[in-house]
Protein backbone atom coordinates (compact mmCIF):
# COMPACT_ATOMS: atom_id res chain seq x y z
CA UNK A 1 0.00 0.00 0.00
CA UNK A 2 0.95 3.41 -0.77
CA UNK A 3 -0.38 6.23 1.38
CA UNK A 4 0.04 9.92 0.54
CA UNK A 5 -0.42 12.02 3.36
CA UNK A 6 -0.92 15.57 2.52
CA UNK A 7 0.00 18.82 6.02
CA UNK A 8 2.12 15.55 7.44
CA UNK A 9 4.37 18.72 8.61
CA UNK A 10 2.06 20.06 11.43
CA UNK A 11 0.71 19.00 14.84
CA UNK A 12 -2.19 15.96 14.04
CA UNK A 13 0.32 14.77 10.83
CA UNK A 14 3.34 12.78 12.90
CA UNK A 15 1.40 11.12 15.22
CA UNK A 16 -0.58 10.42 11.89
CA UNK A 17 2.64 9.22 9.94
CA UNK A 18 3.88 6.96 12.97
CA UNK A 19 0.80 5.34 13.64
CA UNK A 20 0.63 4.25 10.04
CA UNK A 21 4.12 3.19 10.43
CA UNK A 22 3.66 0.79 12.99
CA UNK A 23 0.16 -0.42 11.27
CA UNK A 24 1.59 -0.75 8.20
CA UNK A 25 5.20 -1.67 8.35
CA UNK A 26 5.47 -2.87 4.94
CA UNK A 27 3.57 0.59 3.50
CA UNK A 28 5.45 3.43 1.69
CA UNK A 29 4.65 6.70 2.88
CA UNK A 30 4.81 9.51 1.35
CA UNK A 31 4.56 13.24 2.93
CA UNK A 32 3.66 16.66 0.90
CA UNK A 33 3.75 19.46 2.68
CA UNK A 34 4.39 23.25 2.37
CA UNK A 35 6.82 23.33 5.69
CA UNK A 36 5.12 26.29 7.50
CA UNK A 37 5.81 25.08 10.82
CA UNK A 38 8.65 23.09 10.12
CA UNK A 39 10.78 24.58 12.82
CA UNK A 40 7.92 24.09 15.29
CA UNK A 41 9.32 20.74 16.96
CA UNK A 42 8.81 19.93 20.12
CA UNK A 43 10.65 16.24 19.68
CA UNK A 44 14.08 15.93 21.13
CA UNK A 45 14.18 12.14 19.11
CA UNK A 46 14.50 12.28 15.61
CA UNK A 47 12.44 14.62 13.00
CA UNK A 48 9.31 13.51 12.55
CA UNK A 49 9.58 13.40 8.88
CA UNK A 50 11.66 10.59 9.26
CA UNK A 51 9.22 8.09 9.34
CA UNK A 52 7.85 8.66 5.75
CA UNK A 53 10.12 7.24 2.83
CA UNK A 54 9.48 10.33 0.75
CA UNK A 55 8.85 13.66 1.37
CA UNK A 56 8.25 16.37 -0.68
CA UNK A 57 8.08 20.37 -0.05
CA UNK A 58 5.28 22.16 -2.05
CA UNK A 59 2.13 24.33 -1.91
CA UNK A 60 -1.56 22.59 -2.55
CA UNK A 61 -2.33 24.96 -4.90
CA UNK A 62 0.27 23.66 -7.57
CA UNK A 63 0.34 20.25 -6.52
CA UNK A 64 1.90 17.94 -9.06
CA UNK A 65 -0.12 15.08 -10.33
CA UNK A 66 3.28 12.77 -10.68
CA UNK A 67 3.06 12.56 -6.96
CA UNK A 68 0.22 9.98 -6.88
CA UNK A 69 1.72 7.72 -9.05
CA UNK A 70 0.85 4.37 -7.73
CA UNK A 71 -0.60 6.18 -4.31
CA UNK A 72 -3.91 3.99 -2.85
CA UNK A 73 -5.37 6.31 -0.43
CA UNK A 74 -4.66 10.02 0.60
CA UNK A 75 -5.16 11.20 4.23
CA UNK A 76 -5.73 15.13 3.17
CA UNK A 77 -4.63 17.34 6.20
CA UNK A 78 -3.22 20.23 4.88
CA UNK A 79 -4.80 23.52 4.87
CA UNK A 80 -5.28 26.40 7.02
CA UNK A 81 -6.18 25.11 10.62
CA UNK A 82 -8.07 27.46 12.32
CA UNK A 83 -10.13 30.19 12.73
CA UNK A 84 -7.98 32.97 13.74
CA UNK A 85 -5.61 32.44 10.48
CA UNK A 86 -8.72 31.74 8.88
CA UNK A 87 -9.93 35.61 9.55
CA UNK A 88 -6.95 37.15 9.02
CA UNK A 89 -6.75 35.01 5.24
CA UNK A 90 -10.08 34.75 4.21
CA UNK A 91 -9.18 34.00 0.06
CA UNK A 92 -6.27 32.54 1.05
CA UNK A 93 -7.73 29.62 3.36
CA UNK A 94 -10.79 29.24 0.83
CA UNK A 95 -8.11 28.54 -1.93
CA UNK A 96 -6.17 26.62 0.14
CA UNK A 97 -8.49 24.25 1.85
CA UNK A 98 -11.28 24.44 -0.82
CA UNK A 99 -10.26 25.12 -4.57
CA UNK A 100 -6.65 23.00 -4.10
CA UNK A 101 -8.48 20.28 -1.69
CA UNK A 102 -11.11 19.88 -4.46
CA UNK A 103 -8.62 19.70 -7.61
CA UNK A 104 -5.95 17.11 -5.44
CA UNK A 105 -9.13 15.25 -5.23
CA UNK A 106 -10.12 15.35 -8.80
CA UNK A 107 -6.50 14.18 -9.46
CA UNK A 108 -6.44 11.83 -7.06
CA UNK A 109 -9.68 10.28 -9.16
CA UNK A 110 -7.89 10.55 -12.70
CA UNK A 111 -4.65 9.00 -11.12
CA UNK A 112 -6.47 6.02 -9.91
CA UNK A 113 -6.63 6.86 -5.95
CA UNK A 114 -9.43 4.51 -4.26
CA UNK A 115 -9.41 5.78 -0.78
CA UNK A 116 -9.47 9.70 0.20
CA UNK A 117 -9.22 10.66 3.54
CA UNK A 118 -10.36 14.25 3.99
CA UNK A 119 -10.08 15.86 7.67
CA UNK A 120 -13.41 18.02 8.10
CA UNK A 121 -14.70 19.25 11.36
CA UNK A 122 -17.55 19.87 13.30
CA UNK A 123 -16.74 23.72 13.61
CA UNK A 124 -19.39 23.38 10.53
CA UNK A 125 -22.16 23.35 13.07
CA UNK A 126 -21.35 26.52 14.33
CA UNK A 127 -23.63 27.79 17.11
CA UNK A 128 -26.62 25.11 17.83
CA UNK A 129 -27.72 25.63 21.47
CA UNK A 130 -30.14 22.81 21.25
CA UNK A 131 -29.99 19.35 20.97
CA UNK A 132 -26.73 17.17 19.20
CA UNK A 133 -25.92 17.70 15.99
CA UNK A 134 -26.03 14.77 13.76
CA UNK A 135 -24.35 14.68 10.32
CA UNK A 136 -28.30 15.17 9.18
CA UNK A 137 -28.32 18.43 11.08
CA UNK A 138 -28.58 22.13 9.38
CA UNK A 139 -24.84 23.34 8.98
CA UNK A 140 -24.51 26.56 10.18
CA UNK A 141 -20.42 27.59 9.57
CA UNK A 142 -19.81 31.47 11.14
CA UNK A 143 -16.42 31.75 9.68
CA UNK A 144 -13.80 31.17 6.28
CA UNK A 145 -12.50 28.13 8.05
CA UNK A 146 -15.51 26.17 8.73
CA UNK A 147 -17.37 27.57 5.32
CA UNK A 148 -14.03 25.92 3.67
CA UNK A 149 -14.50 22.78 5.09
CA UNK A 150 -18.48 23.09 3.92
CA UNK A 151 -17.80 23.79 0.55
CA UNK A 152 -15.12 21.20 0.19
CA UNK A 153 -17.59 18.34 1.44
CA UNK A 154 -19.99 19.30 -0.47
CA UNK A 155 -17.81 18.97 -3.92
CA UNK A 156 -16.36 15.98 -2.78
CA UNK A 157 -19.69 13.79 -2.38
CA UNK A 158 -20.99 13.94 -6.08
CA UNK A 159 -16.91 12.70 -6.99
CA UNK A 160 -16.85 9.64 -4.89
CA UNK A 161 -17.96 6.18 -6.39
CA UNK A 162 -16.78 2.78 -5.77
CA UNK A 163 -13.68 3.47 -7.47
CA UNK A 164 -13.25 6.21 -5.40
CA UNK A 165 -14.19 5.95 -1.82
CA UNK A 166 -14.29 9.73 -0.35
CA UNK A 167 -14.47 9.61 3.71
CA UNK A 168 -15.10 12.95 5.36
CA UNK A 169 -13.82 12.95 8.89
CA UNK A 170 -15.95 15.90 11.00
CA UNK A 171 -13.64 15.97 13.87
CA UNK A 172 -13.80 17.33 17.56
CA UNK A 173 -11.03 19.99 18.34
CA UNK A 174 -7.85 18.28 18.76
CA UNK A 175 -5.86 17.60 21.72
CA UNK A 176 -3.24 15.85 23.38
CA UNK A 177 0.83 15.48 22.87
CA UNK A 178 2.45 15.15 19.41
CA UNK A 179 5.80 16.22 17.79
CA UNK A 180 4.64 19.68 16.38
CA UNK A 181 2.39 20.85 19.37
CA UNK A 182 0.30 23.63 18.74
CA UNK A 183 -0.99 25.54 22.06
CA UNK A 184 -4.27 27.64 19.91
CA UNK A 185 -6.36 24.69 20.92
CA UNK A 186 -8.72 25.00 23.83
CA UNK A 187 -7.41 21.74 26.02
CA UNK A 188 -3.65 22.18 25.17
CA UNK A 189 -3.60 26.06 26.13
CA UNK A 190 -5.68 25.71 29.47
CA UNK A 191 -3.14 23.24 30.75
CA UNK A 192 0.04 25.25 29.00
CA UNK A 193 -1.40 28.09 31.38
CA UNK A 194 -1.44 25.79 34.59
CA UNK A 195 1.87 24.63 33.94
CA UNK A 196 3.49 27.84 33.58
CA UNK A 197 1.78 30.21 35.48
CA UNK A 198 -0.88 28.42 37.42
CA UNK A 199 -3.76 30.60 36.09
CA UNK A 200 -6.12 29.87 33.48
CA UNK A 201 -7.43 32.38 32.06
CA UNK A 202 -10.85 31.70 29.97
CA UNK A 203 -11.35 34.30 26.78
CA UNK A 204 -14.98 33.42 26.96
CA UNK A 205 -17.81 33.38 29.58
CA UNK A 206 -16.65 29.73 29.53
CA UNK A 207 -20.14 28.39 28.34
CA UNK A 208 -19.72 27.75 24.93
CA UNK A 209 -19.75 23.42 23.76
CA UNK A 210 -16.80 21.98 22.49
CA UNK A 211 -16.40 17.76 21.84
CA UNK A 212 -13.05 16.90 21.92
CA UNK A 213 -10.91 14.11 21.00
CA UNK A 214 -7.08 13.18 21.25
CA UNK A 215 -5.02 13.42 18.80
CA UNK A 216 -4.09 9.47 19.00
CA UNK A 217 -7.81 8.49 18.88
CA UNK A 218 -8.44 11.00 15.59
CA UNK A 219 -5.32 8.92 13.41
CA UNK A 220 -7.32 5.41 14.92
CA UNK A 221 -10.34 7.15 13.25
CA UNK A 222 -8.43 7.61 10.11
CA UNK A 223 -6.65 4.56 9.75
CA UNK A 224 -10.28 3.29 9.54
CA UNK A 225 -11.44 5.58 7.07
CA UNK A 226 -8.03 4.51 4.85
CA UNK A 227 -9.69 0.92 4.46
CA UNK A 228 -13.56 1.11 5.04
CA UNK A 229 -15.72 -0.95 3.05
CA UNK A 230 -18.30 1.00 0.64
CA UNK A 231 -20.74 -1.13 2.40
CA UNK A 232 -20.29 0.62 5.65
CA UNK A 233 -21.24 4.18 4.56
CA UNK A 234 -21.31 4.08 0.81
CA UNK A 235 -18.92 5.46 -1.84
CA UNK A 236 -19.25 9.04 0.02
CA UNK A 237 -19.46 9.12 4.01
CA UNK A 238 -19.18 12.08 6.09
CA UNK A 239 -19.10 11.49 10.00
CA UNK A 240 -18.70 12.89 13.00
CA UNK A 241 -15.15 11.78 14.97
CA UNK A 242 -15.40 11.56 18.65
CA UNK A 243 -17.76 10.33 21.60
CA UNK A 244 -20.99 11.82 23.05
CA UNK A 245 -18.81 11.61 26.36
CA UNK A 246 -16.12 14.54 25.12
CA UNK A 247 -19.06 16.81 24.89
CA UNK A 248 -17.73 19.39 27.09
CA UNK A 249 -18.28 22.83 27.97
CA UNK A 250 -15.45 25.26 28.30
CA UNK A 251 -15.37 26.02 32.02
CA UNK A 252 -15.47 21.98 32.94
CA UNK A 253 -12.51 21.72 30.77
CA UNK A 254 -11.04 24.47 32.93
CA UNK A 255 -12.09 22.92 36.19
CA UNK A 256 -10.19 19.45 35.00
CA UNK A 257 -7.14 20.93 34.44
CA UNK A 258 -7.29 22.94 38.01
CA UNK A 259 -7.96 19.34 39.74
CA UNK A 260 -5.29 17.46 37.78
CA UNK A 261 -2.52 20.11 38.96
CA UNK A 262 -3.14 21.98 41.87
CA UNK A 263 -2.93 25.33 42.73
CA UNK A 264 -4.25 26.46 39.40
CA UNK A 265 -6.72 29.49 39.61
CA UNK A 266 -9.06 30.29 36.58
CA UNK A 267 -10.32 33.63 35.81
CA UNK A 268 -13.55 34.26 33.37
CA UNK A 269 -13.85 36.88 31.25
CA UNK A 270 -17.26 37.70 32.84
CA UNK A 271 -17.53 40.78 30.18
CA UNK A 272 -16.40 39.17 27.00
CA UNK A 273 -18.62 38.62 24.11
CA UNK A 274 -20.41 35.28 23.72
CA UNK A 275 -18.61 33.15 22.11
CA UNK A 276 -20.95 32.03 18.72
CA UNK A 277 -19.06 29.31 18.00
CA UNK A 278 -20.60 26.59 20.60
CA UNK A 279 -21.68 23.11 19.58
CA UNK A 280 -22.61 19.69 20.60
CA UNK A 281 -21.96 16.50 18.38
CA UNK A 282 -23.77 13.21 18.07
CA UNK A 283 -21.28 10.51 17.41
CA UNK A 284 -23.74 7.38 17.00
CA UNK A 285 -23.17 7.23 13.23
CA UNK A 286 -19.02 7.01 14.34
CA UNK A 287 -19.85 4.19 16.76
CA UNK A 288 -22.18 1.92 14.43
CA UNK A 289 -19.66 2.67 11.62
CA UNK A 290 -16.25 2.11 12.82
CA UNK A 291 -17.06 -0.30 16.15
CA UNK A 292 -13.42 -1.03 16.74
CA UNK A 293 -11.63 2.03 16.23
CA UNK A 294 -13.61 3.88 18.97
CA UNK A 295 -12.15 6.95 20.96
CA UNK A 296 -9.73 5.30 23.66
CA UNK A 297 -7.86 8.13 25.42
CA UNK A 298 -9.55 9.86 28.21
CA UNK A 299 -9.66 13.28 29.67
CA UNK A 300 -7.10 12.70 32.31
CA UNK A 301 -5.09 10.97 30.67
CA UNK A 302 -4.83 13.92 27.92
CA UNK A 303 -3.95 16.23 30.46
CA UNK A 304 -1.09 14.16 32.39
CA UNK A 305 0.26 13.84 28.82
CA UNK A 306 0.40 17.30 27.59
CA UNK A 307 1.45 18.35 31.39
CA UNK A 308 4.56 15.71 31.43
CA UNK A 309 5.73 16.85 27.55
CA UNK A 310 5.43 20.34 28.38
CA UNK A 311 7.29 20.17 32.11
CA UNK A 312 10.00 17.67 29.56
CA UNK A 313 10.99 20.82 27.58
CA UNK A 314 10.79 23.30 31.12
CA UNK A 315 7.91 24.72 29.85
CA UNK A 316 7.66 28.20 32.00
CA UNK A 317 6.31 30.55 28.94
CA UNK A 318 3.68 32.09 30.91
CA UNK A 319 3.58 34.76 27.23
CA UNK A 320 3.03 31.48 25.40
CA UNK A 321 -0.35 32.66 23.87
CA UNK A 322 1.87 35.23 21.50
CA UNK A 323 4.74 32.32 20.85
CA UNK A 324 5.43 30.51 18.08
CA UNK A 325 3.30 27.45 19.67
CA UNK A 326 0.52 29.30 17.86
CA UNK A 327 -0.12 28.93 14.35
CA UNK A 328 -0.95 31.95 13.80
CA UNK A 329 1.67 33.88 14.89
CA UNK A 330 4.14 31.92 12.99
CA UNK A 331 2.45 32.75 9.60
CA UNK A 332 2.16 36.38 11.06
CA UNK A 333 6.14 36.34 11.62
CA UNK A 334 7.17 34.36 8.62
CA UNK A 335 5.01 37.35 7.09
CA UNK A 336 6.70 40.30 8.90
CA UNK A 337 10.20 39.06 8.01
CA UNK A 338 9.58 38.89 4.39
CA UNK A 339 9.56 35.20 3.92
CA UNK A 340 5.69 34.57 3.29
CA UNK A 341 3.95 36.45 0.89
CA UNK A 342 0.07 38.19 1.54
CA UNK A 343 -0.99 34.92 -0.35
CA UNK A 344 1.13 33.05 2.23
CA UNK A 345 3.23 31.40 -0.84
CA UNK A 346 7.12 31.14 0.34
CA UNK A 347 9.45 34.23 -1.27
CA UNK A 348 12.34 32.93 -3.32
CA UNK A 349 14.84 34.24 -1.21
CA UNK A 350 19.04 33.15 -1.27
N1 LIG B 1 -6.45 20.27 15.14
C1 LIG B 1 -7.77 20.22 15.18
O1 LIG B 1 -8.43 20.47 16.20
C2 LIG B 1 -8.54 19.81 13.96
C3 LIG B 1 -9.89 19.53 14.08
C4 LIG B 1 -10.62 19.23 12.95
C5 LIG B 1 -9.98 19.20 11.72
N2 LIG B 1 -8.65 19.48 11.64
C6 LIG B 1 -8.02 19.49 10.32
O2 LIG B 1 -6.91 18.61 10.29
C7 LIG B 1 -5.90 19.13 9.42
C8 LIG B 1 -4.56 19.17 10.14
O3 LIG B 1 -4.68 19.93 11.32
P1 LIG B 1 -3.43 20.27 12.24
O4 LIG B 1 -3.97 20.56 13.60
O5 LIG B 1 -2.38 19.27 12.08
O6 LIG B 1 -2.98 21.66 11.59
P2 LIG B 1 -1.51 22.30 11.39
O7 LIG B 1 -1.71 23.73 11.09
O8 LIG B 1 -0.66 21.94 12.53
O9 LIG B 1 -0.98 21.54 10.10
C9 LIG B 1 -1.41 21.83 8.81
C10 LIG B 1 -0.28 21.49 7.85
O10 LIG B 1 -0.72 21.80 6.52
C11 LIG B 1 0.35 22.42 5.85
N3 LIG B 1 -0.16 23.30 4.79
C12 LIG B 1 -0.95 24.39 4.94
N4 LIG B 1 -1.18 24.95 3.74
C13 LIG B 1 -0.52 24.21 2.82
C14 LIG B 1 -0.37 24.30 1.41
N5 LIG B 1 -0.90 25.30 0.70
N6 LIG B 1 0.37 23.36 0.78
C15 LIG B 1 0.97 22.36 1.48
N7 LIG B 1 0.85 22.22 2.83
C16 LIG B 1 0.12 23.15 3.49
C17 LIG B 1 1.10 23.21 6.92
O11 LIG B 1 2.46 23.49 6.54
C18 LIG B 1 0.99 22.28 8.12
O12 LIG B 1 2.10 21.42 8.21
C19 LIG B 1 -6.39 20.49 8.96
O13 LIG B 1 -6.97 20.36 7.69
C20 LIG B 1 -7.42 20.86 9.98
O14 LIG B 1 -8.41 21.71 9.45
C21 LIG B 1 -7.92 19.77 12.72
Amino acid sequence: MKILITGNMGYIGPTLTKHLRAAYPNATLVGFDMGYFGNCVTSKEILPECRVDVQYFGDMRQFPAEVLNGVDAIVHLAGISNDPIGNKFEEVTLDINYRASIDLAKKAKEAGVRSFVFASSCSMYGSADDSARTEKSVLNPLTAYAKSKVYTERDLEPMASERFKVTSLRFSTACGWTERLRLDLVLNDFVACAVASKKITILSDGTPWRPLINVKDMVRAMDWAITRETVNGGPFLAVNVGSDEWNYQVKDLAEAVARAIPGTDISMNKNAQPDKRSYRVNFELFKKAAPQHQPKVNLTESIRELKSGLESLGFKDGEFRNSWYMRLKVLTELQEKGLLNNKLQWVKIA
